[in-house]
């Protein structure tokens, strides 16, 4: 498909990278909860649904399934149906019924270095009195809470108080601004929305209540907004509608006893937008039931994670990362989790390897673009810590370029610490392509895919791509954790992802990969309009509506263009409408980061006359793609002009 997401010297690394073989050092094997993965995986095919039903029997249930997996009405698939569970009580409740009831559960650190601990016992706590606020509030089963504010504890606390109820959290990154939360408030018609007065970003504050206060107005459906106090600062309350969080927990309904609603297995968790190929990003739709088993058992035998372990996923909460291997996966296995509110290189670039060897980090989890980025202040920075008790490594979001993972395997892991490199997706719940601490790693690869995931490069016929030629990566068997929706929208659930090899009934993952002669996984890249900025996904479409809901901006078309550092960096076209004042491009993109945040500012802004189009219409990204890259642009015979 000739896709080329890195320019030439990314591939000559790549070549080399697939004959550079790191075997996992004999103390991680010796440890591992598996150590014959081949054999697991071959178990797993087998017999599929007993696979992931003695998963499942590793988690409590109020009622056990009658059936593991229905594909009746495939592609909406049911995983354990008629059971009876909340992933709260595998992730709070049943914990404290066994000694780990006064372990540690999540220890934090703001950016400017306060500390704060719960134990499972507090963290229940503290969930069941935020839970009988919601309830005070009317948040029944099946309403949905939006959730919108930066890395801190009420964060998890919000997210788990929802689920105990019953109710659906739509988390909205931080990073996120006005039009962006607005438009996930109204497609989820969410009545209560949970944010903080601010976040605290390199020093600096962000105005989360006031990006809040204008998304509600301009969504309208909001009745009831409960504000975390966080950096103080002034913002505007509105009388009836707005609480302090602090103020409700101090209320005598907010009671620190709860019981955890009974929900069906396929009753659903939460909503997460994501961007798609088109139009307005799509809430993708996990449930109770196949998610809490899928999210915990690749926890537990990708990052190995024992007792005495103390992960570190540095992702947020507000990306799919974040809810699986922040929030749920680590509590489900009863695990001690760091989060840390800030940026990696505040107040300098050691933040992270100082909070590494202060808190005794043993497992690390982060994006490619955050390890280039560390990279670049050089070795002296991580040198100056003993990092010592980290035992794995792992990476996520976008492919890794090798030169990245000799980097971190060498001066981070210092060569005794497998890198897990995961692919998967929003919509997969959890890793999907993967090693294990006892899989031989070649750099630049996530390896092969997890027991009882089918997963394949195919043509666009469906037929198997041969050993080192590029195609469609797709999944070809159900998991417990796909998504089994797109919120409000099933049709766009069938188009999007099942449409494209219906007859076979495979998942379509939206990315190109090829495998090697090993059998080892290569991803390349996304072959839809979806970008990956920074690891961050976000569809072009946005980005453009973003630019075109600026006044001066008639037509706009957003392309992805390599960058060494972020993966991917946004250039955009625009076309100004006829007699209006051209607004300078910094205008432009203060505009965009207003509507959209930050992350979806491009770099590079253009104006322009007119934009290749096919005769239908359609805008070619492609054509603009292979000018600002300068390659072929390859057949434009549907080129209207
Ligand atoms: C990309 C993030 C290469 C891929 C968990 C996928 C990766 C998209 C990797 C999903 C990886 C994720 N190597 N590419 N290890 N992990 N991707 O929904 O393009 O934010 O389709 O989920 O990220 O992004 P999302």
């Amino acid at each position: 498909m000739g896709i080329n997401v890195g320019g030439d010297d990314r591939i000559q690394d790549i070549v080399e990278a697939e004959h550079e073989v790191y075997e996992p050092p004999a103390s991680v094997v010796e440890s591992a909860h598996v150590q014959k993965w081949e054999e697991m995986r071959a178990e797993a095919e087998a017999d599929l649904e007993a696979f992931w039903a003695e998963r499942a029997g590793e988690l409590e249930w109020y009622e056990q399934w009658d059936q593991v997996l229905d594909d009746g009405e495939a592609p909406f698939y049911k995983w354990f149906v008629g059971a009876k569970t909340n992933l709260v009580h595998n992730a709070l409740d049943r914990h404290l019924k066994t000694w780990r009831k006064n372990k540690l559960a999540l220890i934090w650190e703001g950016e400017g270095g306060e500390k704060r601990t719960f134990s499972y016992y507090a963290l229940s706590r503290e969930v069941c009195k935020f839970a009988n606020v919601l309830k005070s509030m009317g948040v029944k089963k099946g309403d949905r809470v939006t959730i919108y504010m930066g890395r801190i504890p009420e964060l998890v606390i919000a997210m788990l108080a929802t689920a105990k109820i019953g109710a659906m959290h739509s988390v909205v990154y931080g990073g996120f601004s006005t039009e962006a939360l607005a438009e996930r408030i109204e497609d989820a018609r969410s009545r209560v929305l949970v944010t903080a007065d601010g976040g605290w970003i390199r020093g600096k504050t962000v105005n989360l209540k006031e990006i809040a206060n204008e998304a509600v107005r301009r969504s309208g459906y909001v009745e009831h907004v409960i504000t975390v106090k966080r950096t103080e600062q002034d913002v505007e309350m509105v009388t009836g509608r707005d609480f302090w969080y602090d103020d409700l927990l101090g209320l005598p309904v907010a009671e620190q006893r709860c019981e955890t609603e009974v929900m069906d297995a396929e009753d659903p968790l939460f909503i997460l937008y994501t961007s798609g190929t088109t139009g307005k990003p799509k809430g993708v739709l996990h449930t109770h039931g196949g998610y809490q088993v899928y999210i915990s058992t690749t926890l537990k035998y990708v990052f190995d994670l024992k007792d005495d372990d103390r992960w570190w996923c540095a992702a947020d909460p507000g990306w799919i990362t974040g809810h699986s291997y922040i929030v749920y996966g680590p509590l489900i296995l009863g695990a001690t989790s760091f989060m840390y509110e800030g940026a990696p290189d505040y107040p300098y670039p050691n933040r992270w390897w100082s909070l590494i060897e202060r808190y005794g980090i043993t497992v690390f989890y982060t994006a490619p673009t955050a390890i280039r980025g560390l990279m670049r202040y050089g070795d002296s920075w991580p040198n100056r810590h003993s990092l010592s008790s980290l035992r794995l490594l792992g990476t996520v979001g976008e492919p890794i370029n090798p030169e990245a993972w000799r980097w971190y395997h060498k001066v981070i892991g210092r060569e005794k610490c497998p890198i897990m490199d995961t692919w998967w997706q929003t919509e997969t719940g959890g890793f999907m392509i993967t090693p294990l601490p006892v899989t031989p790693l070649k750099p630049g690869s996530a390896t092969k895919p997890f027991p009882g995931i089918v997963a394949d490069v195919v043509d666009e016929e469906g037929n198997s791509c041969d050993p080192n030629e590029d195609g469609y990566l797709v999944i070809k068997r159900p998991w417990p954790g796909m998504l089994r929706t797109v919120y409000g929208d099933p049709d766009r659930y069938v188009e999007q992802y099942w449409s494209r090899y219906a007859d076979q009934g495979w998942y379509l993952t939206g990315d190109s990969a090829r495998k090697d002669d090993d059998g080892y996984f290569w991803i390349i890249g996304r072959i839809d309009d979806v970008l990956k900025v920074s690891g961050y996904r976000l569809g072009t479409a946005e980005v453009e509506s973003a630019l075109v809901s600026h006044a001066a901006v008639a037509e706009a078309a957003a392309i992805g263009v390599p960058d060494e550092l972020k993966g991917n960096v946004i250039h955009a076209f625009c076309i100004l409408r006829q007699g209006v004042e051209r607004p300078s491009i910094d205008k432009l993109k203060s505009h965009v980061r207003s509507e959209m945040g930050p992350i979806a500012v491009p770099a590079h802004i253009e104006y322009v006359d007119s934009l290749p189009k096919t005769r239908s219409g359609k805008i070619m990204r492609r054509v603009l793609k292979a000018q600002a890259t300068g390659q072929e642009v390859g057949d434009i015979s549907t080129l209207a002009d």
